[in-house]
């Protein structure tokens, strides 16, 4: 379903320039579960942002269901993520000043999608996850597990093909790290294509498949 071809990736630093990935393949199939892992500053983030259309390789494609993604225009890139990629971060990233249940609305919104179709599914989403209860509270009125696993619901509201989670659990104890583990795993029978970045040989283990990423 995604095929990454030979990416390689550099920074410029002014007169430096820091290789991060060098001629990396991988394949993604549907509804794989994969586990990249690999000490810090290997190029784990920036194969993420690349594989989930946020950071443009500087050599290399990703092929998604046949078609290089970066040979996209902006428009259609954006229609890309937006329609087929869920992010999941380390820091939830969920804005401040909307409620739970705005925060997973708005991906939707931004697809253009119907407001009260958005809301309806979106409050399904936090059924699902665990947080019927929860829907009307702020981010800073949730746990950093519940945080999380609204960024779970928001990631899965435009009905993803692939989630990229970037050690999603790796700011939580170890409790709610379980839970935000079942609701990634419980993907599984859904179709959907999951990439978890995780130091957590427990999680790892449970993948298809661990890739390690060595330093280049
Ligand atoms: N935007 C950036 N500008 C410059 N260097 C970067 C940038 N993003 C990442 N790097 C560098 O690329 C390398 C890989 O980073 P990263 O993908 O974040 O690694 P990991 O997620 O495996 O810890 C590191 O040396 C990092 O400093
Ligand atoms: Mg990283």
């Amino acid at each position: 379903m995604i095929e990454i071809k030979n990416i390689s990736k550099s920074f410029s630093m002014g007169q430096y320039s820091i290789e991060a990935l060098r001629e990396f393949s991988m394949e993604i199939k549907e509804g794989e579960l994969i586990a990249i892992t690999g000490s810090s500053g290997v190029g784990k983030s920036t194969l993420m942002h690349i594989i989930g259309g946020l950071e443009r390789p500087s050599a290399g494609e990703v092929m998604f269901r046949g078609k290089n993604i970066y040979g996209f225009n902006s428009a259609e890139l954006d229609r890309y993520r937006n329609g087929n990629v869920g992010f999941v971060f380390q820091f939830h990233y969920l804005l401040d000043d909307f409620t739970a249940l705005e925060n997973v609305t708005i991906p939707a919104l931004l697809a253009g999608k119907d407001k009260k179709e958005a809301q309806a599914r979106a409050g399904e989403l936090l059924e699902t996850v665990g947080l019927k209860e929860r829907v009307a509270h702020y981010p800073k009125e949730l746990s950093g597990g519940e945080q999380q696993r609204v960024a779970v619901a928001r990631a899965l509201m435009n009905n993803p093909t692939i989630i990229m989670a970037d050690e999603p659990t790796g700011n939580l104890d170890r409790s709610n790290s379980l839970a935000v583990q079942e609701l990634l795993f419980n993907l599984k029978n859904t179709g959907i294509s999951v990439v978890i970045v995780t130091h957590d040989t427990e999680l790892s283990e449970r993948c298809d498949r661990i890739i390690k990423l060595e330093k280049v």
